[in-house]
């Protein structure tokens, strides 16, 4: 594990504490997980196996169990592995929910198990500066036909952008930077990468066929602007609304605070 990933884990563990209570007070995220979630039962049928990297406290894989799936929920965090194997004592799940600890470049420790989905939520896979580095074990994972879905901020958020006309320009313009950007979270700093739709179609070899990408918050507002569900409630529903007409449609599907991209593995 290198150190940057040693910083990782300390803040996103120092987070998982407090990590279920923030998201459930959240409008915006409540309104971008059923998001992921229309586009993941477009491809996800009932009694599937999925592979989840960079699963948190387990959020979304107590949301998959719960319409017959089994998950394998894993991730780099001490913290955030203790919330999950919380989760599947308080609700008896030991037979459709396990979890590993493992970082997503290291997936080669998962053996004997195969997957029909691959599912990644919420900007965790931000923490690599290659996807390659990941994509690279999934073939030895995956069933033929397995689906891919990742939730990856990419570099174009034209909310950020549009902070470029308030004179942040330097914040607009953040997520192009080739080596990163130093993140920020519960006193500890690490590095984030932002992913072009490009570049993640470059990570997957030719056994994976793209299939369709979405943009997540395209031109309303990312999570930590909740405020703004209350104070301005006509103008965050009227951009919600106008998300929902051009999120799939070229170019706002390359954009986004997330994007929402789909790929089918064939052997
Ligand atoms: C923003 S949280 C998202 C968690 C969860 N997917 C969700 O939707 O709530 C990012 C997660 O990525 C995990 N993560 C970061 N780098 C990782 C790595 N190299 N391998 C596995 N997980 C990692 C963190 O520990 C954290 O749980």
């Amino acid at each position: 594990m290198t150190s940057t990933f040693d910083s990782v884990n300390v803040a996103f563990s120092k987070q998982s504490v407090h990590y279920d209570t923030d998201d459930s007070q959240n409008t915006i995220l409540k309104e971008w997980r059923q998001q992921v979630y229309d586009h993941v039962y477009e491809f996800l049928k009932p009694g599937q196996r999925l592979l989840e990297l960079n699963a948190g406290t387990g959020l979304d894989a107590l949301y998959f169990v719960q319409s017959d799936n089994t998950v394998l929920a894993t991730d780099l965090s001490d913290g955030m592995i203790r919330e999950i194997e919380k989760k599947i004592q308080l609700h008896s799940l030991t037979s459709k929910l396990s979890c590993q600890q493992v970082s997503y470049d290291r997936l080669e420790t998962i053996t004997d198990q195969k997957f029909d989905y691959v599912f990644s939520n919420f900007g965790g896979l931000n923490c690599i500066d290659d996807l390659s580095k990941v994509t690279k074990h999934l073939p030895a994972l995956l069933n033929d036909g397995a689906y891919v879905t990742w939730v990856i901020m990419p570099r174009i958020s034209l909310w950020e952008m549009a902070g470029a006309l308030k004179g942040n320009g330097k914040h607009a313009l953040r997520r192009f930077q080739k080596n990163g950007v130093m993140a920020h979270l519960e006193g500890e700093y690490f590095s984030t990468f932002y992913h072009s739709l490009s570049d993640i179609k470059k990570s997957f070899d030719s056994s994976f066929l793209f299939i369709r990408s979405e943009g997540l918050g395209v031109l309303s507002p990312p999570p930590h602007r909740d405020d703004l569900t209350k104070k301005r409630t006509g103008l965050y529903s009227l951009l919600r609304n106008i998300d929902a007409i051009v999120r799939n449609l070229f170019p706002f599907n390359h954009t986004g605070d997330h994007l929402i991209v789909t790929f089918q593995y064939h052997k």
